[in-house]
């Protein structure tokens, strides 16, 4: 579904359709679950999400956490609590921190839930609607958390539009339809950082241009990663193109005539960067970092 949603273009009239059926689901549900990629937690966002979600409830599920940078991750997790919004990390892939969630989301209902409990409705699930750009995680977060467990659906507001409710055990119960939102295209960094994580085609940035950028960013940031992956020695004068070239050369990278096979190692860098092999690395710094 990644490869597939990631092909997604984002026309004004399809924007209109997702904001309209965000719009038209929110009333079922109590709580939004925002999910961003930790390793972007500030370019994964959604420019209108906040303005779309009202005063509605909300929760930030950082994933992909596995693949970002440990300490950035806590770090963006306290700017989100300076502003007032709890951030949890978790990984779909592994379910790491999923059974932090209803917790934590029954924590921040907690007045309304109190209300449900004095009208003898207290055994009523907390209602969950997942949001998020495509490629951020969110069908493997469907598939994890709700382990093919279809709810009742007797009684369940949407049902007659079609929505299906998925039991996520201890009281609470998911939206099965995910709402998938547009990145923001207007800054270019986004772009780069989100064609970098794989959320965009990667033919919006020519390939060889992305791992350049990629691989300098990755030398002056988190250079113990590819040192080690691509067995590199002294890397700090070289720009990206000189450490494609090496990266190429190292792996036996050739076309025919003996040239570097740049193109090939471009492809190879950033899938090794998508899939974790260049160590935990997270690229947006929280703002005031
Ligand atoms: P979407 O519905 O939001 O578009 O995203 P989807 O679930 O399809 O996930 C996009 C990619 O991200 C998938 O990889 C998926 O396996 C991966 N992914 C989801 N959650 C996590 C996580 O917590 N950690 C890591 N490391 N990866 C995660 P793919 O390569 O597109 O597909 P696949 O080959 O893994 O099936």
């Amino acid at each position: 579904m990644g490869q597939q949603q990631s092909q997604i273009q984002w026309f004004p009239g399809h924007m209109a359709k997702t904001r309209r059926l965000i719009k038209e689901s929110l009333p079922l549900v109590d709580i939004v679950a925002q999910l961003l990629d930790a390793r972007i937690p500030q370019s994964s966002q959604n420019p209108e999400l906040k303005s779309l979600i009202g005063s509605k409830p909300n929760i930030i599920l950082l994933n992909k956490c596995d693949i970002a940078d440990t300490v950035m991750t806590n770090k963006w997790i306290e700017y989100f609590a300076s502003k007032g919004i709890t951030a949890i990390p978790v990984d779909c892939k592994s379910s790491k921190g999923l059974n932090k969630i209803i917790p934590v989301a029954r924590e921040i209902l907690k007045d309304k839930i109190a209300a449900w409990e004095r009208k003898g409705m207290g055994s009523r699930p907390i209602r969950i609607m997942v949001v998020g750009i495509p490629n951020v995680g969110k069908s493997t977060f469907i598939n994890r958390i709700a382990k093919g467990n279809k709810a009742k659906v007797a009684d369940k507001p949407g049902v007659t539009r079609g929505n299906q409710w998925f039991s996520m055990g201890k009281g609470g119960e998911l939206l099965d339809t995910p709402g998938v939102l547009w990145p923001k295209f207007d800054d270019p960094m986004v772009g780069e950082k989100l064609a970098f994580t794989g959320a965009v085609k990667d033919t919006i940035i020519d390939t060889e241009t992305l791992a350049c950028r990629l691989l300098e960013y990755l030398a002056a940031n988190y250079p113990q990663g590819i040192i080690l992956r691509y067995k590199l020695d002294n890397i700090s004068q070289m720009n990206g193109y000189a450490l494609l070239q090496l990266i190429a050369k190292k792996r036996g990278m050739l076309i025919s005539g003996g040239e570097l096979d740049t193109e090939r190692a471009s492809v190879m860098v950033l899938d090794e960067f998508r899939a974790g092999l260049l160590g935990k690395i997270t690229l947006d710094v929280p703002p005031g970092e």
